[in-house]
């Protein structure tokens, strides 16, 4: 094992560059039985610079093998957001009929442009592989779109193939909007129609955009989902992801969606993306798990951040809720989980203990109507970390304000966050916690209502302490998890 993979607070089984900064998760795709994972990067600080995309791979989306960086700035720009796609019969015509490009499609941020106080200093461009990843060439063309429109923020391209038109479809964010493009070939691209400028949540620009199909659960129904990041204006503050659901017909995405929608409570989901070249009944989503209000100040000093663990998204409907998505850990992550301990009925005031909770998942239920309750992690330092529920206001709560380190920025310690309880079937409510060195992901009801939160804690978590009225905890299961850096 590589010592620096041990440092204080490197997680143990979520993705984290091997050395410097990261944001962004970009050209999630899985091909020939890999996934790959590229992100942004500045390999040369702990802190945000000239973005590069590095790359790693997966076989289960849990461990993942670090790779050589895919994309370096060029003359054109900074290397920002964007996907990839597999061009299997080499529309673009960048590789060969037996040999088809991998093509990722990104977007240049021309530094010398932004500070000469021009707008139109972000385009679009493209760079294909011909080996799976390993090189990767800058197409000659370049910029595939040019920012003719003098569009100040212009970027994050998510493109795929769309199997009704029988083309490649880009959804690209524009400060408060989306706009969708269609291209036969990846370069020459045309703009279709755009969405979102009197819709939805605007305390902030729109990043990351990411539009896909997904069955109804229980129905034959299927709905188009467009997730779309936000920074600031999350509901806990900062950076935050919301969706709206609706339809796509080829051309325009629309909606009857009054209300805003949020896939995650807590501050530390943001800019996720869900994999291109997988199956439209597996969505996978991985999200990365910071906040612009504190990415850059988090108490580490070898590398900053982590990617969600990858999660599964899956789209369901009920009277309260209208439309909503769960999102839920791929099901990969159970064989890391093992050394699983059973315990009997938890009661108000019972407290359990173990080594070190913040490498462990929990799983229960808490039968019958839910009720007010709080769960309760302490260490030895008294600092706690705290998941209650209030039923008169059908809210669950997530405080990390006492959780450890917590003063490196204002707004990280500052407010417990609130999530609006969405649970779709009120007699037993399942939970999911999931604890690595610095983070906490809480699923419940199957991931209709997440936080993901980072923690620093001053040691481990080692006590846990349940208190209610009138509730209990049932089937509980600890179990330890995997670590994945060999
Ligand atoms: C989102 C974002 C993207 C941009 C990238 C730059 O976190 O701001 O919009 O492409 O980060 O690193």
């Amino acid at each position: 094992i590589e010592d620096r993979f041990r440092e204080n607070y490197r997680p143990q089984y979520h993705f984290t560059p091997p050395t410097m900064w990261m944001n962004d998760p970009n050209g999630l795709l899985y091909h020939n039985g890999t996934y790959h994972l590229f992100y942004q990067h500045y390999p040369e600080d702990i802190v945000w610079g000239p973005m590069h995309w590095g790359h790693a791979t997966s076989k289960d989306l849990i461990s993942w093998e670090h790779k050589p960086i895919a994309l370096y700035p060029d003359e054109l720009g900074l290397i920002f957001s964007g996907s990839a796609v597999m061009d299997i019969h080499n529309t673009s015509g960048l590789g060969t009929k037996d040999n088809p490009p991998m093509v990722a499609i990104f977007t240049y941020h021309l530094m010398e442009g932004e500070k000469a106080g021009r707008k139109d200093f972000q385009t679009q461009g493209i760079a294909y592989s011909l080996d799976e990843g390993e090189t990767w060439k800058k197409y000659s063309g370049n910029p595939v779109i040019s920012n003719d429109g003098n569009i100040k923020d212009f970027r994050d391209p998510k493109v795929f193939w769309d199997d009704n038109t029988e083309q490649w479809v880009m959804t690209l964010v524009a400060g408060d909007h989306a706009k969708f493009y269609s291209s036969p070939n990846l370069k020459d691209w045309t703009l279709m129609s755009e969405f979102g400028k009197n819709i939805g949540a605007h305390g902030g620009v729109w990043e990351c955009p990411d539009l896909f199909p997904l069955k109804v659960e229980g129905s034959d129904e299927t709905k188009w989902v467009l997730i779309i990041s936000i920074n600031p204006g999350a509901p806990n503050s900062g950076s935050g992801t919301q969706y709206f659901v609706g339809d796509f017909d080829g051309t325009t995405f629309t909606t009857n969606q009054k209300e805003i929608k949020w896939l995650d409570y807590g501050t530390d989901n943001y800019a996720g993306v869900t994999f291109n070249g997988l199956p439209d009944t597996d969505r996978t989503f991985i999200g990365w798990m910071s906040n612009w209000n504190y990415a850059r100040d988090t108490p580490t000093e070898a590398w900053r951040s982590a990617m969600t663990l990858s999660r599964k998204l899956t789209l369901h409907k009920n009277n309260t809720n209208g439309f909503y998505l769960k999102n839920y850990p791929v099901a990969s992550i159970d064989e890391y989980s093992y050394n699983t301990v059973e315990h009997d009925t938890m009661r108000s005031g019972m407290s359990l203990s173990s080594k070190n909770y913040n490498e462990q998942r929990l799983d229960f239920k808490i039968p019958g109507n839910l009720d007010d309750f709080e769960l309760n992690f302490t260490n030895v330092n008294k600092e706690s970390l705290k998941l209650s529920y209030d039923s008169s206001k059908s809210q669950f709560i997530l405080d990390r304000t006492d959780s450890g380190i917590t003063d490196f920025e204002t707004s990280f310690g500052a407010k417990p966050h609130i999530a609006h309880a969405i649970i779709d079937d009120k007699d037993d409510v399942d939970f999911t916690i999931i604890m690595d060195t610095s983070s906490i992901e809480v699923f419940i009801d199957g991931g209709s209502t997440v936080f993901t939160d980072q923690i620093f804690p001053t040691t481990p978590f080692t006590a846990l302490t349940f208190t209610s009225e009138n509730a209990t905890i049932a089937n509980l299961k600890v179990s330890k998890i995997k670590r994945i850096w060999k």
